[in-house]
């Protein structure tokens, strides 16, 4: 009986579990999709590499992999959800690190080359974080047949 007693309280446990990974599904089901399919990309995750590489590259480095300025963005985006994401990036953040460096990350909501193309950035940036993409330019996917 015990026993019995016990068993429901697993399952609750995994089911829980279950729908907190669920939870973040949702939000991740939000969150813009990539399609790399032999190393080609659709047409968002190509505009994203271009905008990418238009704006955020100087300080993050090429293909994202980090620079002297800035955190690699293939590293991050492995565990930064999407709205995490965008908050950084339309609102900006300050460095917290010691010794006086300055270093932020700078806010780009007044900025329409980044705001209306950050789902395509994202779309870029967790295709690398995915191991879904290498380095350098893309190649297109054909357009899909409708
Ligand atoms: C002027 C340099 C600079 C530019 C340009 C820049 N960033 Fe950043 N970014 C930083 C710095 C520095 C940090 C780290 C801030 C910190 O330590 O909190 C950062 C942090 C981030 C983070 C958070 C990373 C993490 O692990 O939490 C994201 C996301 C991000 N940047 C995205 C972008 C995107 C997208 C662009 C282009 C639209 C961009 N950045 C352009 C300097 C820059």
């Amino acid at each position: 009986m015990t026993k019995a007693r016990f068993i429901p309280s697993v399952l609750v446990a995994m089911v829980f579990g279950a729908s907190l990974a669920g939870a973040s599904n949702v939000a991740a089901s939000d969150a813009p999709k990539y399609v790399v399919e032999g190393g080609k990309v659709d047409k968002a995750t190509f505009n994203g590499y271009r905008r990418f590489h238009g704006t955020c590259h100087a300080c993050h480095g090429q293909d994202a992999m980090g620079g002297s300025f800035a955190p690699s963005l293939v590293e991050s985006l492995k565990t930064l959800d999407y709205d995490t994401f965008t908050k950084t990036v339309l609102e900006g953040r300050q460095a917290q690190g010691s010794g006086g460096s300055v270093s932020a990350m700078p806010a780009f909501s007044n900025d329409p080359n980044v705001t209306k193309h950050l789902d395509d950035i994202y779309r870029y940036l967790l295709a690398r974080a995915d191991g879904e993409l290498g380095t350098g330019r893309p190649k297109k996917l054909p357009k899909p047949k409708k």
